[in-house]
């Protein structure tokens, strides 16, 4: 990485400011997915270490005002204590004379989390201010919530001007292991795109039309796809507006298989259903293979209701042909960038632990863990798809897990991330 990171300056004895991402989802005030709080304990520990006094301050959700407490950080600071080992103050501020004083009494060694920086409406203003008076008494910003730095907020941006500003190990690590895999992949390059909402990826789409060696589609995203290739999917999500889009793509990604041994893949069976639940039934449906049935020898003639989505039908997850085209297709390659489920992962099973819809998703999970003889690395983008395989507890045997997730699809799309961009050049 280009810029300073916290091992490149003084730190012994130092009052530091460390941006961490603890926007993590809460129920009944209770955390449900503690991956990004675990994630930002190296570099606490290393401030540590070298007797720093360590004032950690972050966002949680989109607050009304300061006085949604259901978006408060203080479950946090608890979580943070048992991940430590160490009592950790909360400030019910972040700016002010409370959190000031609480600064000023921290001892050396010790740390304080302040309250939610969006409570202040300054926050996402990027507020010059703001930054001000979160720089009073402090001598140096380390900028470790990589979930964020495609924000250019007070916390990421205006903060950077009052401070020496250098980046933890988290920031450290996602940026270079993101940029590893995009620049110098070791090929063949495998991006497999899923989730809801082609808008959401299309930047991703096109860089990754650009430098992979083969794309493939899934998760609702991919019904826009079916769309644009004149196939029916019934009530299944999708965005038929953006057709024209999906359209674009596809002709982009033809091109260029015309010319070289690159791959689009776009599902050609799913998983369909009428109810979103493990007790409705499900069929499968093969909208592929009734185009190669055209030909007439074609040994399987399908009737055109297993290849057609009824009008009253959900695709909710890619079939089983999909699933093992994806997963033998890994098998020849060496790397695989993966962001987003292919299918309603969030349904839970009757029986087992695997739900009606996520059985595509654990097929290439297992392919992507070398479950089928070869293991290419694999980097996984943030979001839903970091909650699955957590629940899955297999996020230790990836290459990386992002844990950002906005901020991981634009460093893979090549966008700058005004957060890390705003850091001391090394
Ligand atoms: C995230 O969860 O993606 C980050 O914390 C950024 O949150 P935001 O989308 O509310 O800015």
């Amino acid at each position: 990485m280009n810029k300073k990171t916290i091992k490149d300056v003084e730190l012994d004895g130092k009052t530091v400011l460390v941006r961490a991402d603890y926007n993590v989802p809460l129920k009944d005030g209770v955390i449900t997915d503690d991956y990004r709080i675990e994630k930002s304990i190296p570099t606490l520990k290393y401030l540590l270490e070298r007797n720093c006094k360590v004032i950690v301050c972050s966002h949680l959700g989109r607050p009304s005002g300061p006085d949604d407490k259901s978006n408060s950080l203080e479950p946090v600071a608890v979580r943070l204590n048992q991940l430590l080992e160490q009592e950790v103050r909360f400030s019910t501020s972040c700016v002010g004379e409370h959190s000031r004083k609480l600064i000023n009494d921290l001892p050396n060694g010790a740390v304080l989390l302040l309250e939610n920086l969006r409570f202040h409406p300054e926050e996402e203003a990027n507020d010059d201010d703001f930054a001000k008076q979160l720089a009073e008494g402090i001598e140096l910003f380390v900028q470790d919530g990589f979930g964020v730095v495609h924000r250019a907020h007070t916390s990421t941006e205006a903060i950077t001007h009052h401070l020496e500003s250098v980046a933890g190990l988290l920031v450290e690590a996602e940026v270079t292991a993101i940029t590893d895999v995009i620049e110098a992949p070791e090929r063949p390059l495998f991006a497999l795109i899923g989730g809801a909402k082609i808008t959401d990826k299309i930047d991703m789409l096109h860089r990754f039309i650009d430098i992979a060696d083969v794309v493939a589609v899934g998760g609702a995203m991919a019904n826009t796809f079916l769309l644009a290739e004149g196939i029916e999917v019934g009530k299944s999500l999708a965005e038929p507006d953006e057709v024209p889009l999906a359209k674009e793509i596809l002709s982009k990604a033809r091109a260029k298989a015309k010319d070289s041994n690159f791959v689009f893949y776009v599902p050609q069976d799913g998983v369909v259903s009428r109810t979103i639940d493990s007790a409705g039934p499900t069929r499968i449906v093969d909208w592929g293979t009734h185009a190669v049935a055209e030909i007439e020898s074609y040994p399987q003639f399908p009737s055109k209701e297993s290849s057609t989505v009824g009008d009253d039908e959900r695709i909710l997850d890619i079939g089983p042909f999909s699933g093992a085209f994806i997963a033998g297709a890994m098998q020849l390659s060496n790397t695989v960038i993966w962001n987003g489920a292919m299918g309603v992962t969030e349904v839970e099973g009757l029986q087992s632990k695997v739900g009606p819809f996520s059985h595509g998703t654990e097929l290439v999970v297992e392919a992507m863990l070398g479950q089928f003889g070869h293991k290419p690395r694999t980097v996984v983008g943030g979001g839903d798809t970091v909650g699955y395989i957590e629940n899955q507890k297999l996020v230790d045997q990836f290459a990386h897990v992002s844990t950002g997730g906005g901020a991981s699809m634009e460093l893979m799309s090549g966008k700058a991330l005004p957060g890390v961009e705003a850091l001391a050049d090394n």
